[in-house]
């Protein structure tokens, strides 16, 4: 059924203010967020007009090309760095049992974490490989585009309060032991052990924009790639492929896929459930 011409008008009169703001901050600030999903933009955009108070789009472009804060905001509301550790546990079970004995076979192991946010994830998977007796050998590169979370990460500390929840979640995905040893309180913070966290390289890397710049035995790169356009999801899946040594392995999130797209006959599943592959091509 057609939409009335007046429904129409202003579908599109918002899509070029979206588009226009985007490339207004992409050739302001030089952040890309061009070539994201549309549907869960506007929702973002729609918060951050109603939180900054500007009546339409192209109020909020003018705001936030005048004034660094409130890119700062648009950044953060952006940029959804929701995590939590052993996310998905039946993820990280698969890992261990499927993933881990390929990479046994690597005298030296380097993994990319791509968008690891705060550092639950990169975390988790360094557990992962100390229990393996693989973290020694391992170094594994955390990335996001987000430099505040990427500080974050880098300090190895959580919220205390949450380590009941990760504890569960942990003992579900494999986890053997106190997962209390990982970590000690102080305060309402749970540091988590340097020999955990030295074999981490927290850096900043933007997808959208940034080439390659090692070759890898894996990477996880995990809720991510849903909030990207199909453009940009085969732009990171290139960068992925041109990334990963041959019979690397490649994780993503639970809603994401490398079926459907062009790169699908360069993999092969070794779990589709957990959205494992290795490449092959
Ligand atoms: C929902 S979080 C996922 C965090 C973690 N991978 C997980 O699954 O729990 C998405 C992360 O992707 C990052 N991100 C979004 N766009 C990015 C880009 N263009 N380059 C790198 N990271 C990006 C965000 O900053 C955020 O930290």
């Amino acid at each position: 059924m057609a939409l009335p011409v007046g429904v129409q008008a202003g579908a599109e009169l918002e899509r070029i203010e979206i588009d226009l703001l985007l490339e207004g901050v992409y050739r302001h600030y030089g952040v890309d967020f061009r070539g994201y999903a549309l549907g869960s933009l506007k929702r973002r955009l729609t918060r951050r007009m109603r939180d900054e108070g500007t009546p339409t789009l192209s109020a909020l472009q003018d705001k936030v090309l005048h004034d660094p804060d409130a890119m700062e905001r648009l950044m953060v509301t952006l940029s959804i760095s929701v995590t939590s550790m052993f996310r998905d546990p039946t993820f990280y079970k698969a890992f261990r049992e499927k993933v881990v004995p390929l990479l046994r076979t690597y005298p030296y192991i380097r993994l990319w974490n791509a968008g690891c946010a705060t550092g639950e994830e990169t975390v988790s998977l360094a557990i992962v490989l100390e229990e393996e007796r693989l973290l020694d050998r391992t170094r594994i590169y955390a990335t996001d585009f987000n430099a505040e979370v990427v500080d974050r990460a880098r300090a190895g500390e959580f919220p205390l309060s949450r380590m009941k929840a990760y504890t569960e979640n942990y003992l579900k995905a494999g986890g053997g032991g106190e997962f209390s040893r990982y970590y000690t309180a102080e305060g309402p913070v749970a540091r988590f052990s340097p020999q955990l966290m030295q074999n981490i390289v927290f850096a900043k890397h933007n997808l959208a924009s940034d080439g390659s710049f090692n070759e890898f035995h894996g990477i996880l790169c995990r809720n991510v790639l849903i909030y990207f356009g199909t453009s940009l999801q085969l732009r990171v899946h290139t960068l992925f492929h041109e990334s990963l040594v041959n019979f690397g392995v490649l994780g993503l999130g639970h809603k994401e896929t490398i079926r459907f797209t062009p790169l699908e006959h360069c993999y092969e599943a070794i779990d589709s459930n957990e959205k494992l592959y290795r490449r092959v091509a």
